[in-house]
């Protein structure tokens, strides 16, 4: 059985699953709209992903005999100043959500909850991952100044990206 400060912060993090979601699909969308297909492909496979985790937290706190609850999903912006600023924004967005992990792995030991613990290191370990690909990819932007030539080539290197659910195969 979950204990119920740890349920209520797995609750509040399959919350900002969602949300992280939601918040990758409006910067699709927008990056679609500026005729940047790989970058919006891109966020859209992170929208994907991010559901994913919202699924693995999901069914973890079912495992455990808890009760999961929705609530309301935090608006999102709809506009953006350019690509840059998108992928900025990014960075700075997991590295929130790195924090949120690392706070909710606290919640974990503060309650001696190993299970939780063990359950927890995916989600960091990914952190790390997502942290170290978007920040791949503001180097590169910040290279090409997001201009020219190389704004094609990376648009086009972003289309490559393939959803993999790392969830169900342990990647
Ligand atoms: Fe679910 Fe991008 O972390």
């Amino acid at each position: 059985m979950l204990n119920e400060k740890l349920q209520q912060a797995i609750n509040k993090q399959i919350n900002a699953e969602l949300h992280s979601s939601y918040l990758y699909y409006s910067m699709c969308a927008y990056l679609q709209n500026n005729g940047l297909s790989g970058f919006a492909h891109w966020t859209k496979i992170q929208a994907q992903e991010e559901l994913t985790h919202a699924n693995k937290f999901f069914d973890y706190v079912n495992e455990r005999g808890g009760r999961v609850t929705l609530t309301a999903i935090e608006a999102v912006p709809t506009e953006f100043d350019g690509v840059l600023a998108v992928f900025k924004q990014i960075k700075q967005h997991e590295e929130l959500v790195s924090e949120l992990i690392n706070n909710l792995m606290d919640v974990a030991l503060s309650v001696n909850d190993h299970a939780t613990k063990s359950f927890l290191q995916w989600f960091i370990d990914e952190q790390v991952e997502e942290e170290a690909n978007v920040q791949a990819i503001l180097d590169n932007l910040k290279l090409i100044n997001g201009e020219g030539h190389g704004m094609l080539l990376l648009d086009r290197e972003l289309m490559t990206r393939v959803f993999v659910d790392a969830t169900q195969t342990g990647a």
